[in-house]
């Protein structure tokens, strides 16, 4: 047996000892995706937070997803391997920069993307994700949004609902905004029957070329029923290490080098490990905070 062997050994029986739900990112490394009992995108894993039953929630993923579980889940002792992985794109926006977005725009309503603080989320209307966020924008009776923080996925949006009025925030995900409409024109060139999935946090020039847009989940699914044998993957590294390994017959690669979340890839083995044996790592908020950021997070769940 080698070291990561072992280790993995070691945390499952950690896992069946401590009666905990380890949840998940596709963004995570091959080894932690192995060892936990649901991996998902970011709306599939607030749900299973939302509706566990264990009282050890373990997250593996970035820190808004871990606040998210506590929020939805506030009777559950929730644990981050790595408490301290942010996410660049959700530490973009404030509650005070969005307060004067609010005091700009006092009709609209607040369409915030889970990729963000529980301050943020406490100051929104209405959470969303990128697998619902054109539902969610829909299903608002106001026609004047203001979108935080990601503007790739906002204009996405905007484009799918011509009739709302949209004011956007200047958020973006570092990963994925730098992905240029050069290299999806150069993969396309290399893998020529290659469909391009990628994730709506890309660049318009880039989503544009695009095949499918989707969440994580929804990538995943595309290629595995899709009767296509290659894909360029437009989103983060962990997806095509999971494609490649479930999925032997067909082929997936990297649109480009560039799409690696190194928060996402803190996790390790051993920090699993160290998390479910000391039980250390806890995500916790002030309970009037919890209260106003599930407000909107709850809302989303319904749509
Ligand atoms: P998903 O909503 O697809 O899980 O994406 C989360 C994320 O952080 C993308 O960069
Ligand atoms: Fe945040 Fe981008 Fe990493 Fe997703 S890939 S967690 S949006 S920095």
């Amino acid at each position: 047996m080698n070291e990561n062997e072992m280790l993995i050994e070691e945390i499952l029986k950690l896992k069946e000892e401590r009666g905990a739900l380890v949840l998940a990112h596709y963004y995570q490394r091959l080894e932690i995706q192995k060892c936990a009992d649901f991996v998902g995108d970011s709306f599939e894993l607030a749900k299973r937070a939302k509706e566990a039953e264990n009282n050890l929630i373990v997250f593996c993923g970035v820190r808004f997803m871990g606040e998210s579980a506590k929020i939805l889940n506030p009777t559950k002792k929730v644990l981050m391997p790595r408490p301290d992985a942010g996410c660049q794109m959700a530490d973009m926006v404030t509650a005070s920069k969005l307060r004067e977005l609010k005091g700009q725009y006092p009709k609209a309503a607040v369409v915030c993307y889970v990729n963000s603080s529980a301050e943020t989320k406490a100051e929104s209307d209405i959470c969303c994700t990128s697998s619902n966020a054109v539902r969610v924008c829909e299903s608002l009776d106001t026609n004047e949004i203001i979108f935080v923080p990601d503007k790739n996925l906002g204009a996405y949006v905007a484009g799918k609902l011509p009739d709302k009025m949209f004011h956007f925030y200047y958020g973006y995900c570092p990963v994925h905004r730098n992905i240029t409409r050069d290299e999806a024109l150069k993969a396309k060139k290399q893998h020529p029957n290659a469909r391009l999935l990628v994730h709506p946090e890309c660049e318009k020039e880039v989503v544009d070329l695009a095949d499918y847009v989707g969440s994580t989940s929804g990538i995943i699914r595309e290629a595995e029923s899709s009767t296509a044998e290659e894909f360029i993957i437009g989103t983060e590294y962990g997806v095509v290490e999971r494609l490649t390994e479930y999925n032997p017959g067909k082929k997936f690669y990297l649109l480009s080098p560039k799409l690696v979340c190194i928060n996402m890839k803190y996790t390790s083995l051993i920090n699993l490990r160290d998390c479910l044996r000391d039980e250390i790592g806890e995500i916790d908020m002030p309970e009037e905070l919890r209260l106003k950021a599930f407000t909107p997070l709850d809302r989303m769940m319904r749509v």
